[in-house]
């Protein structure tokens, strides 16, 4: 099959495409043929070597976290999925990158959305779906989502929404208009963060959930009034520091069919920033490390 993959740590140039044998499903998982695969920042993290004292990977390795397309193989142990389906999901923190994917976790794709689009969905529904859940009820009370027009914070926004909650999000003027239409009230982030929220909530922020190593946490704690009140996913140095939860995904099944729900009632529809070829992975990465994607980028393979 044609996959991406790179022989060696390094910048974006080190990723080539290549024919290397499909992978086989094992117990608990399908295989899908992928329509497209999103790109994420771990891809890039990964490949560059700067997390290889923490998480190494084999190499050569093929990046992505999350694809979409149909199934042709169904392991052991699998039910409630037939080959000829279409879903979106997760498999390892490698692999999606490629014509042939493993999943692990999967929802059917909604009749609303594309398969580019569902591609979008595994990674930021599965990350979103985990820091809400231990953000606890969310019905009737006040968000704050740092980073809300990426990925994870623009799918964070319209589950949180969805359960009822008023969510304040951030994100540069120029992205301001989309997180409106996500039903988030916008503000921009940095310094004066606090003031401004105060502005849009006068009643106060219950929680908040940060997707942005930005060094904001410290003011998230602030503004919530307890660390307890907040979860990151992107920041765990400063989580340590401060007592507030750090947040990785989970391969979750129940998280992306409410993910898939949304999507089948028009309440949630993943924003494609950008799209390319899979021999392009090397230009998707690069406009994914410049850190100011609006929704997802999305490989067609
Ligand atoms: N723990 C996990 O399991 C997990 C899973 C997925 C992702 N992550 C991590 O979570 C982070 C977000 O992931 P993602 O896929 O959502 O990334 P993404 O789509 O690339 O996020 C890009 C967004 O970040 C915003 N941003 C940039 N600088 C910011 C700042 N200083 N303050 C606030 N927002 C800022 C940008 O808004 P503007 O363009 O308006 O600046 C842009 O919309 C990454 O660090 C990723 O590695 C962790």
């Amino acid at each position: 099959m044609r996959a991406a993959r790179y022989h060696d740590y390094g910048p974006a140039e080190v990723l080539v495409i290549e024919d290397i044998p499909e992978p086989q499903a094992g117990p608990g998982e399908i295989r899908i043929k992928v329509a497209a695969a999103s790109v994420n920042p771990i891809d890039w993290k990964l490949r560059s070597g700067a997390f290889r004292a923490a998480f190494p990977v084999d190499l050569p390795a093929v990046p992505g976290r999350d694809a979409a397309g149909v199934v042709d193989q169904v392991g052991a142990d699998v039910s409630g999925v037939t080959i000829g389906d279409q879903v979106f999901g997760l498999g390892g923190v490698l692999g999606a990158s490629a014509e042939y994917a493993l999943l692990t976790a999967w929802a059917p794709v909604p009749d609303r959305w594309t398969l580019e689009q569902a591609a979008g969905a595994g990674l930021a529904v599965a990350t979103a779906g985990r820091g809400l859940n231990a953000l606890g009820d969310l019905s009737g009370r006040t968000l704050l989502v740092e980073a809300a027009a990426g990925g994870v914070g623009s799918a964070a926004v319209a589950m949180a929404r969805a359960r009822g909650a008023t969510v304040i999000g951030t994100a540069s003027v120029g992205k301001h208009d989309f997180l409106r239409s996500l039903g988030a009230l916008p503000t921009t982030y940095g310094e004066g963060l606090a003031d401004r929220v105060r502005a849009l909530a006068p009643g106060g922020v219950d929680v908040a959930f940060d997707a942005a190593a930005s060094g904001s946490l410290a003011d998230l704690v602030a503004i919530t009034g307890h660390p307890d009140r907040v979860v990151t996913i992107a920041d765990a140095a400063r989580a340590d520091q401060l007592g507030v939860r750090h947040l990785y995904a989970e391969n979750d099944s129940t998280v992306l069919a409410e993910g898939a729900a949304l999507g089948t009632r028009g309440a949630y529809t993943p924003h494609l920033a950008a799209t390319y070829p899979l021999e392009k992975i090397a230009d998707a990465h690069q406009e994914s490390e410049r850190g100011h994607t609006q929704g997802k980028i999305v490989l067609v393979v």
